[in-house]
Formats: C-alpha cells, sequence, structure tokens
C-alpha cells in the first residue's frame, strides 16, 4: 500500500502538474500522458446531463400550536436541483462542490435514478438514461456505480465482505460461482487488502477498509462510471491520500470516469480535472480545476476557495484561511423560496439590483470556463 505522503508528489492526480487536465471538447490537452484528442469515444461525453430538475414535496410548518403538533402547513414544492447541466467525458473526473443542501447528492441520485428526475434529460453514453425502465435500466445501473461516504450504511453487516462485493455480479449474472470467488479475491488484492477478508463482516474493518470494500464492491460489475459521494470525507487526511491514490490508479489503468462530490476544494484540487460549483440547486461556475482555483470567476467561488483551511498547499498558494472579504452574507435562503435573479444575491458581497433579473448571463472566459454572474471577475 502507498504511503500516505505520496499524493503531493505522484502521478495522474498530483496537484503539481500543471496543465494535465481534460477538456470535454477533447482540446489535446494531455491527462495521464494521453493525448485525449483521438481517444476513442472521447468526443462523444460518457455522461451528458441538460436542465435537470428535482424537486421534492414537502408539507411546511404550520402556525402556532397547530405547527408544535405538526399540523396545519401547506404542501410546497423543495428545489433542490434546479436547471443542472452537465458533461463527462470517459476518463474524466468531474468534481462537484457546494455547500451542505445545495443539491450534490440528489444530482447524483438522479443520475444513477435512484431518485426520479422532475425535469430533464440524462444521456449516459448516447442512452437516455432518464427515458430507461426496467431492464434496460438494470444494464445501464452496471455502467454507474457509487461509493458513498458511509461505506457502513451501504455494506449490509450481516453480509460477509465477499457476499457483499459478488452481490452484483450476482443480480448481473456474471460468472459462476467460482469465477465470482476468484473475483472478490482479485478485487480485494487491488484494493488493498487480502483474499481472506472475504469471510469477514464489516464490523471488522476499519473506516478506510470499509471505502476500499466499497469501492471493490463498486469495481466488480466493471462500470465506466463511478460517482464517489464525499468517498473520502469521513477519513483521516493519511488514510484519504491511499484511497484518492488508489482511485487514480483504478481510473489510470481501467479509463473510468468519476463524478467526485465534495465539500473539501482542497482535496478536489488534486484529484479532479474539472470542477463544477454548485449554489442553491444550481451550477454557478464550471471548468478545468486549474483555471477555476488560478481565476475564479463567480463571487461565491471566491467565497469557497478563500475558506480553505489555510494549512492545506492549495490556500498556501491562494493566501487562503485569513478572514476574507468575499464571505457570504448570512444565511443560505431556503429552497422551498430561492430568490429572483441570481440565487447567491441575498448573500454576495458585490450583488446590484440588477442581480435580482432573470435570467442572469453566463459569461465564458476561455475554452470551457464560464459562470453564472451579471459581473463574473469583478473585484471588490
Ligand atoms: N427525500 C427528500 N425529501 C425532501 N427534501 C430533500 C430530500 N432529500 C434531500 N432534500 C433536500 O434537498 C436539498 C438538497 O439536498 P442534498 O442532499 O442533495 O444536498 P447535498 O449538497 O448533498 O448536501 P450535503 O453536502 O449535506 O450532503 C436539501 O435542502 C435537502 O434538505
Ligand atoms: S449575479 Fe450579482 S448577486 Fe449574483 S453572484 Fe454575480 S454579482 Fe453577485
Ligand atoms: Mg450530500
Amino acid at each position: 500500500m502507498r504511503g500516505s505522503g505520496a499524493l503531493q508528489q505522484r502521478g495522474p492526480w498530483g496537484g503539481e502538474q500543471a496543465g494535465a487536465h481534460a477538456t470535454p471538447d477533447g482540446g489535446g490537452r494531455a491527462v495521464h500522458g494521453q493525448e485525449q484528442r483521438g481517444r476513442p469515444g472521447y468526443e462523444r461525453p460518457l455522461l451528458e446531463v441538460r436542465g435537470l430538475e428535482v424537486y421534492y414535496p414537502v408539507r411546511t410548518a404550520g402556525e402556532g400550536w397547530r405547527g408544535r403538533w405538526g399540523l396545519g402547513g401547506r404542501r410546497a414544492w423543495l428545489r433542490a436541483v434546479d436547471g443542472v447541466s452537465l458533461r463527462l467525458a470517459p476518463g474524466e473526473t468531474l468534481a462537484l462542490v457546494g455547500e451542505s443542501g445545495c443539491g450534490k447528492t440528489t444530482t447524483a441520485r438522479a443520475i444513477l435514478r435512484l431518485v426520479e428526475p422532475s425535469a430533464g434529460e440524462i444521456i449516459f453514453d448516447g442512452v437516455p438514461v432518464h427515458a430507461l425502465g426496467g431492464r434496460a435500466l438494470r444494464r445501464l445501473r452496471r455502467d454507474m456505480q457509487v461509493v458513498f461516504q458511509d461505506p457502513y450504511g451501504s455494506l449490509d453487516p450481516r453480509m460477509t465482505v465477499g457476499a457483499s462485493i459478488a452481490e452484483g455480479m450476482v443480480i448481473h449474472r456474471l460468472g459462476n460461482r467460482r469465477e465470482r470467488r476468484r473475483r472478490v479475491a482479485e478485487l480485494l488484492e487491488r484494493v488493498g487488502l487480502r483474499p481472506e477478508h472475504a469471510a469477514r463482516y464489516p464490523h471488522e474493518f476499519s473506516g478506510g477498509q470499509r471505502q476500499r470494500i466499497g469501492i471493490a464492491r463498486a469495481l466488480a460489475v466493471e462500470p465506466r462510471l463511478i460517482v464517489c459521494d464525499e468517498a473520502v470525507s469521513a477519513l483521516d487526511v493519511s488514510i484519504q491520500a491511499q484511497v484518492l491514490n488508489l482511485l487514480a490508479d483504478l481510473q489510470e489503468e481501467r479509463g473510468l470516469a468519476y463524478l467526485f462530490i465534495a465539500h473539501d476544494l482542497a482535496v478536489v484540487r488534486h484529484v479532479a480535472h474539472r470542477v463544477a460549483v454548485m449554489y442553491l440547486g444550481r451550477i454557478v461556475e464550471e471548468g478545468p480545476v486549474e483555471r477555476v482555483f488560478a481565476q475564479p470567476l463567480h463571487p461565491y467561488t471566491r467565497a469557497l476557495l478563500a475558506a480553505i483551511p489555510a494549512d492545506s498547499p492549495a490556500a498556501r498558494r491562494l493566501g487562503g484561511g485569513a478572514p476574507h472579504p468575499w464571505r457570504p452574507r448570512g444565511d443560505p435562503p431556503s429552497p422551498l423560496a430561492p430568490p429572483s435573479g441570481c440565487r447567491y444575491r441575498t448573500r454576495c458581497p458585490i450583488a446590484e439590483p440588477a442581480c435580482g433579473r432573470d435570467p442572469v448571463p453566463v459569461v465564458e472566459v476561455g475554452q470551457e470556463h464560464r459562470a453564472v454572474c451579471r459581473k463574473a471577475g469583478a473585484e471588490l
């Protein structure tokens, strides 16, 4: 297993590799030492999400004593995801970042069809996921796997680790019993565990080991996309680095694409090719990670970057950690009644009256770097 300090210096996701990032149009820049142009399938995104909306029906709290007894209130729609569009190329990592409750997990769950989209399109390798059902959807689920923050929650405590890893292969009828057993052993070794661990139960492992089991389980059905929803957020920094390096190696070996959901921008800086910043159900900025970190356009991205703890290498480069003028004002508004125009205007330090008007202009700076803001790139 690699040492914890490896993340900084090494290979594909190492933060020191300026310029080694993919662009969805195959702009010819190198990823993992390969030219993206001419890579099979790159011209066509693996995943494309257009105008995705997910609204949850909720009941608001009633007034006075009725509210205290859980009575009264009215039915309303909570706009968890409100017009999200994304593209992800084969073998690429797109980070989706934003504060708690902005809709990251809901976006991922809709892509995986674990929650029904209210509107929009999800196209995976040319297939409209949003319109699939039954067997076709089951088949597609093999291509799209997920690793959660807490694999303890997704691993059945009554099943051995081997049975959990093999479960997807059984569902998708891959191999016979002996082949599955051999594959489980191979996968355990590949993620840095031992074949005999197959007979053990999840509670016998540490958090980092359980995350490796979660990754082995996702890999078992040979997916092309893995959604990592805060997959390393609960781990110690050194264990985090090991798991990130494992994910990087697997990406290089197997051409996997990752949708990497995180709130920690310092981690994103090291792992992603591109980053999409989400605020209150919408993407507010998107671009190659180097560009977004070097030249953030949206005031919310600036606030997130300035809030990176000062002791992280990314923050040292940005001079982060000190109290910063881009800090958002007040609390986030409710997704039950988002502000008109720009959703960030109630918290933005450079808001002006026109920011309340729809539509908010999309400003594009250079190739594939854009922000939804009237004053994108403006200084305080
Ligand atoms: N099943 C549900 N019913 C009603 N509202 C929901 C449901 N699931 C999520 N929400 C709401 O949708 C919004 C987006 O939630 P989501 O879990 O997608 O956010 P997130 O960005 O993943 O947050 P976190 O970083 O805390 O994981 C939140 O306001 C949340 O309260
Ligand atoms: S549109 Fe206006 S309120 Fe919104 S982020 Fe830009 S400047 Fe701030
Ligand atoms: Mg979440």
